[in-house]
């Protein structure tokens, strides 16, 4: 039975990792280190309450002792990092915890599996640390090409920083020490138990509630959506038989503009609630994000041919599970836009 330290995992996609991985293996140890943060959120493990293959420990990736303690009671094969500040907003208004969470734990991690798996000059067999990345690392394209494993990072937002500066050390230790590591960069993510400060859980919320829709700049940066599972599928296979020393880019070869997700989430919801109160007239377009990239796009050719993976849900179909998602969980949702969140949104929005 395998044994993974997962990070983050009361998040939006490390919880969606929970399940993928404990419906696909009946033999299993998930040990989920979450500090419980604004986005990290018991209530999204809810469906796993009682499994003894699921151990929650509240803590953060920074705190060298207890992370070194479950190295030593649970002799993980795996590490998948998740944990993370993963909001480009708060990264401008609040750089400094983006390093520290993003950075700064990443290298305790690295350091901690280390003393654990390096013994006598060799590294124990059978073990991996999975860093899981963003397609942001490599900053933004024009209009033409994709972001390839090659292309060179080229991080412009805080957030986009600390990762790429986490995965340059995630890439040190393997050079340095022969440490065996993977790198997985995927682009933007949709799905249930999404935090609503990001895109699509925010657009659908403020929908239903006929509330006004900001749209940064003219709407038409570019992202590539793929639905959770897919990503969570791809972690799996990088974990399982990614390369060693490799890095693997996962995509939905599905890429947007954000006008048009807003005015795709507002004719579903028009349509499915008959509401007449929800309409185009909701838009507002607003200041735009600073440093705001232009456009994302994965090349996911290499985890396909390597691995097999594919994006197996299309947007069409993703867009409405999520929306149902978020429809049949409308008590999730008005927990987690109460207190700290709320406040947090009223004032970004009041500065726009
Ligand atoms: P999220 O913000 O929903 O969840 C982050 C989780 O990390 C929360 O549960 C939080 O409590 C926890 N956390 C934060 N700081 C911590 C600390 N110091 N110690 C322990 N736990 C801590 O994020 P997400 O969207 O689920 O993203 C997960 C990972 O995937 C991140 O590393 C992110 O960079 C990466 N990623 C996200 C996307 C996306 O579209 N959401 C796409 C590509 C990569
Ligand atoms: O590409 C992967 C990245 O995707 C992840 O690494 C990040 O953790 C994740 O947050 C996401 O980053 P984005 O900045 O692309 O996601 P966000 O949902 O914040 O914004 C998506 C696009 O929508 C972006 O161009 C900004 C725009 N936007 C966002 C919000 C919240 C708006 O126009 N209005 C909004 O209110």
């Amino acid at each position: 039975m395998k044994t993974y330290l997962i990070t983050g995992c009361a998040g939006f996609i490390g919880s969606n990792f929970v399940y993928y991985m404990l419906n696909k293996y009946k033999e299993i140890r998930l040990v989920n280190l979450d500090k419980l943060t604004y986005a990290g959120n018991l209530e999204n493990l809810k469906g796993v309450e009682g499994d003894p293959r699921h151990i929650f420990v509240q803590g953060d990736i920074c705190d060298k002792e207890l992370v070194s303690k479950l190295f030593a009671e649970y002799d993980f094969d795996y590490v998948i990092n998740f944990a993370a500040e993963s909001h480009v907003d708060r990264s401008i208004s609040n750089p400094e915890i983006f390093v520290q969470t993003n950075v700064l734990g990443t290298v305790n991690l690295l350091q901690c599996a280390k003393d654990a798996w390096y013994n006598n000059g060799s590294w124990t067999e059978g073990k991996k640390y999975v860093q899981v990345s963003t397609d942001e690392v490599y900053g933004s394209l024009g209009e033409d090409g994709y972001f390839m494993e090659t292309t060179p990072l080229c991080p412009h937002s805080p957030y986009s920083s600390s990762k790429a500066s986490a995965d340059m050390f995630v890439m040190a230790f393997h050079d340095t020490y022969g440490m065996p590591v993977n790198i997985t960069r995927c682009s933007n993510n949709y799905g249930p138990y999404q935090f609503p400060e990001k895109l699509i859980p925010l657009m659908i919320n403020n929908v239903k509630n006929h509330k006004k829709l900001p749209v940064y700049g003219d709407g038409m940066n570019v992202r590539d959506w793929l639905y959770v599972e897919d990503h969570c599928k791809a972690i799996d296979m990088v974990a399982e038989g990614g390369r060693v020393g490799e890095v693997y880019n996962v995509g939905g070869h599905n890429e947007r503009p954000n006008i048009f997700i807003v005015k795709t989430i507002i004719a579903q919801l028009h349509d499915r609630l008959k509401d007449e109160g929800i309409s185009e007239d909701l838009i507002e377009y607003v200041a735009d994000r600073l440093g705001h990239d232009r456009r994302y796009g994965i090349d996911p050719t290499k985890i396909k041919d390597e691995l097999g993976w594919y994006p197996e849900t299309p947007f069409e179909v993703g867009i409405v599970k999520t929306i149902d998602w978020y429809l049949a969980n409308q008590e999730w949702m008005s927990h987690v836009t109460s207190g700290d969140y709320l406040k947090y949104y009223e004032d970004m929005y009041k500065n726009k």
